[in-house]
């Protein structure tokens, strides 16, 4: 029996309805299937050892407001981070976070710091996604300043560097 013959029955033995029916317990089904699977769900907050240097309480302070939830074991893991597949994307966002930058492990592994500043210049720190369910993560325009000059003092910057080199390449 091909494919088609089958799609053919199931057309002819079925209105919409009784297809849609189908289709919807059928997913129903597969969100129940995948609770189970045992991926997404290592949510664990080890330790804080040592944070870095900063340069004011208020850097860190909106540094904890937008970026800790990923970048420090100080996470704060919301009731839909149990619910798959949304906790497989949230476990991924913060497991690859923390290991590119993570401030309560400070001086213990090589991290990218320095690109902090050009994240949030560009935008694209705190992660698009994340500010959509995260509204007191958004920062002014105001704030954004602060912060990034506060990064910079904390991180330090290669923004200067690359812009540099970016404009000689385009002479
Ligand atoms: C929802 C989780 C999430 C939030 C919130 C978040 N990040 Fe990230 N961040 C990631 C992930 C995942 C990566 C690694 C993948 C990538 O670079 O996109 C990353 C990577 C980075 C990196 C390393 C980039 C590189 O060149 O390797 C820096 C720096 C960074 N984030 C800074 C920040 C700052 C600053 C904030 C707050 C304004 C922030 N992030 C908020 C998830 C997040």
């Amino acid at each position: 029996m091909t494919l088609s013959s089958i799609v053919n029955l199931i057309f002819m033995k079925s209105n919409i309805k009784s297809i849609l029916k189908i289709i919807f317990f059928g997913l129903i089904t597969i969100l129940i299937i995948i609770q189970f699977l045992p991926i997404g769900k290592n949510h664990t907050n080890p330790p804080v050892m040592k944070e870095p240097q900063w340069d004011t309480p208020q850097t860190r302070a909106t540094f904890i407001r937008a970026c800790a939830d990923c970048h420090s074991n100080e996470t704060k893991w919301p009731w839909y981070s149990n619910i798959a597949p949304v906790s497989w994307l949230i476990q991924d966002h913060v497991d690859e976070g923390r290991e590119h930058l993570n401030i309560s492990e400070w001086g213990m592994r090589k991290y990218h710091e320095d690109d902090a500043v050009k994240e949030v210049e560009k935008g694209a720190m705190p992660l698009e996604g994340y500010l959509f369910l995260h509204s007191e993560a958004k920062l002014t325009q105001q704030e954004k300043e602060e912060f990034i000059q506060g990064l910079k003092a904390t991180f330090g910057s290669e923004e200067e560097e690359t812009e540099h080199t970016e404009s000689e390449i385009e002479e």
